[in-house]
């Protein structure tokens, strides 16, 4: 193991669409990414249960070199961003607000949607900080429960029918509310931007994981003596998310399985 990793964490693949932007970023420094893949989705849990699995992760995690680590989660922010800043010894960054910050700078009309998962939608954490920015928007907020699961599967091609499928009948409603800007407030929705492109051409999209790395790279300078190493550690299915983040990051990976209490 080396040393100052970027930690990136995320119940599964959702994380990936970080780690794939801040590597771009930033070409040198290491980064070790933890997707909880036993306990994916997180989104179907209650906010007791994700400050708990959260929160061992943290706790796992405070034992490495890391100088960082990005909430590469909505659902984990949402519900326990407070709570893991309080235990952690490494500096957390948080994804929720700077996605909000954003999409206040985009929209014209005020009118803002929000796709994300049950337990992101039913905090309000979106809904919150976007009025505690603007009291004059309109959110709407649709929880879009069948993407994950899909994704994690290995559905995320546009061309695949059932993800085509199920991201048209979440967009349709919210289409239907004149909004100017979409918030896509789960990291795993980036990986089907192509589907969401071609169905909201017309609006701004905000991909709350490219947000949280702009966040990040406001706050850090590349640090050039480093090696860029990339470690992925997932908690279930080694295989199946190799296969799946493979094809995602389209280059070859090596995925480790472990456990953490
Ligand atoms: N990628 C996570 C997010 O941004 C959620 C996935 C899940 O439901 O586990 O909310």
């Amino acid at each position: 193991m080396k040393d100052n990793y970027i930690g990136v964490i995320d119940s599964g693949m959702g994380g990936l669409t970080v780690v794939n932007i801040l590597r771009k970023k930033y070409p040198q420094e290491n980064i070790l990414f933890f997707g909880d893949t036993a306990n994916v989705p997180y989104g179907d849990k209650s906010p007791e249960e994700i400050k708990h699995l959260s929160g061992r992760i943290i706790n796992f995690l405070n034992k490495y070199p890391l100088q960082a680590i990005i909430i590469a989660c909505n659902t984990i922010d949402s519900n326990a961003g407070k709570y893991l800043k309080e235990i952690s010894n490494i500096p957390i960054y948080n994804i929720i607000k700077p996605t909000c910050i954003k999409a206040c700078q985009l929209t014209k009309n005020k009118r803002i949607g929000i796709m994300a998962t049950t337990a992101a939608v039913k905090s309000n954490a979106y809904k919150k900080e976007l009025l505690n920015l603007d009291n004059s928007l309109h959110i709407f907020q649709k929880d879009c429960p069948k993407l994950v699961p899909l994704i994690e599967s290995g559905h995320f091609d546009k061309d695949d029918p059932l993800i085509y499928e199920a991201v048209k009948n979440y967009l349709d409603d919210l289409l239907t509310k004149n909004i100017d800007t979409l918030i896509l407030g789960c990291t795993h929705y980036p990986l089907l931007t192509a589907i969401f492109e071609e169905l909201a051409a017309n609006i701004n999209i905000v991909s709350s994981s490219n947000e949280a790395v702009q966040y990040y790279s406001k706050n850090n300078k590349d640090n050039h003596n480093k090696q860029g190493e990339e470690l992925y550690w997932v908690s279930a299915n080694s295989d199946m998310f190799q296969d799946n983040a493979q094809k995602f990051l389209q280059k070859p990976i090596k995925v480790k399985e472990i456990t953490i209490e």
